[in-house]
């Protein structure tokens, strides 16, 4: 962040990658707009740093998974295109300070660059419109990087692809900076595992198990408790003989895993707690009838006795764990949340994961480091009507940030090392 601060660049052009892979909405006449523009804010800084030093700054970013290959340029603009981003950019920028232009190479592209003046921004059309992308092809990383001597990478979330505007462009380019919000992202997120201020608590939940046995493992070593809820709990819960229902089970075949873990928290001496009730229905797609049942061991339970019973599944933690999770949060000088307790976005799965996202902006309050990483648990956030005033930082990054916590080099890294 020093050297960006410290850098020269008046009247150069700057190459500058985010990631502007925002949450879109359709509009009443089917018009995209930004839902959540949380991304797009986090890289102001590094603009208004850029543009305040007299750059001529070209900014380059994703959309989506678009599938080139597929569909034409002209559907791949309708459905994953940058306009609704440039849009917010102008309102934030103001429409003179910034243009866009519907390609990211080629001819049109090049006019646009040559006519920028200094002090003046111009978005490029979404990068995963051409294969060489996602591929990281030499050609493309070349045409995408001709114009430029400067390349700043502020796309945190994207550092875990070896992309060609990510990792590509940084090899041709010749300066090389990380932008405020890299550097930032790196600074808080290790700081998680080089000095925490203790007791750590760690909440992971969501769906993405496979994504997210690494991150639980590795905090198993470090933290001071581990709390696991949302869908992910249930690999867990299951692989100990608790009975699911008919709760869709991810990962079966991690249940070694799962078990291996618990015995690694055990022998770190760190607290390993997983949901004690769950809210239950026959599904979880309607305004069905819930109910409330804890969570108990198959060979423990007598017919008669509430559990989830076959047929039922689970949406939420209970109020007990609720209590449980929110006793142990108020004991941390450190909280790490990533991903939610339930299936937030119905009504009737809510309570858990807005009560916990209440729980830990109260820990803020009282003086706790707060992070929160994870698209589902800033969205659920703001659900909760909370902001990010009420966190100590919401982490911009979901893959990258969980590769980043496992101790794993992010490629965009490492290209500069
Ligand atoms: C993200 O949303 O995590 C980043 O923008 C990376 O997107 P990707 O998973 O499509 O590469």
């Amino acid at each position: 962040a020093q050297a960006l601060k410290g850098l020269n660049c008046f009247g150069e052009l700057v190459l500058l990658r985010t990631d502007f892979n925002v949450p879109l909405s359709k509009g009443p006449k089917g018009e995209l707009s930004v839902s959540d523009a949380t991304r797009i804010d986090a890289a102001l800084p590094t603009v208004r740093l850029l543009l305040g030093k007299g750059a001529k700054l070209v900014i380059v970013s994703h959309l989506g998974r678009p599938e080139p290959n597929k569909a034409s340029l002209s559907a791949l603009r309708l459905t994953h295109g940058l306009n609704p981003v440039f849009s917010v950019l102008k309102e934030r920028l103001g429409a003179e300070n910034i243009g866009f232009v519907d390609s990211c190479v080629g001819p049109v592209a090049d006019t646009a660059i040559a006519q920028l003046q200094s002090g003046q921004a111009l978005l490029l059309e979404n990068v995963r419109f051409h294969v060489g992308e996602t591929q990281n092809d030499l050609d493309f990383a070349k045409q995408l990087s001709k114009h430029f001597r400067i390349f700043v990478n502020d796309a945190f979330g994207v550092l875990h692809r070896d992309d060609a505007s990510v990792t590509g462009v940084a090899k041709i380019i010749p300066n090389c900076f990380p932008g405020l919000l890299v550097a930032k992202e790196v600074h808080i997120l290790s700081g998680l595992f080089l000095r925490p201020r203790m007791p750590l608590v760690v909440l992971i939940g969501g769906a993405k198990v496979a994504d997210k046995m690494g991150v639980v493992g590795k905090f198993c070593e470090t933290a001071s408790k581990v709390l696991v809820g949302g869908k992910m709990a249930f690999t867990f819960l299951a692989a100990k003989g608790v009975l699911v229902g008919a709760t869709q089970v991810d990962e079966p075949h991690r249940f070694e895993e799962a078990r291996n873990i618990e015995k690694k928290a055990r022998s770190y001496g760190v607290d390993f707690l997983l949901p004690s009730d769950q809210v239950v229905a026959a599904n979880l797609e309607g305004p069905l009838p819930t109910a409330i049942v804890p969570l108990t061991l198959a060979c423990c339970t007598s017919p008669l006795e509430p559990c989830i019973r076959d047929g039922f599944v689970g949406g939420d933690i209970g109020p007990k764990t609720v209590k449980e999770f929110e006793d142990v949060i108020q004991t941390a000088c450190t909280i790490f949340w990533n991903g939610p307790l339930g299936a937030y976005e119905m009504p009737a799965f809510s309570f858990g994961t807005l009560a916990i996202a209440h729980a830990i902006a109260a820990a803020t309050k009282k003086g706790a480091t707060t992070i929160v990483g994870g698209g589902d648990s800033s969205a659920a956030v703001h659900e909760a009507g909370l902001t990010a005033a009420d966190f100590t930082h919401i982490c911009t990054g979901g893959g990258a940030s969980l590769e980043f916590l496992q101790g794993n080099m992010l490629p965009g890294l490492a290209v500069w090392t």
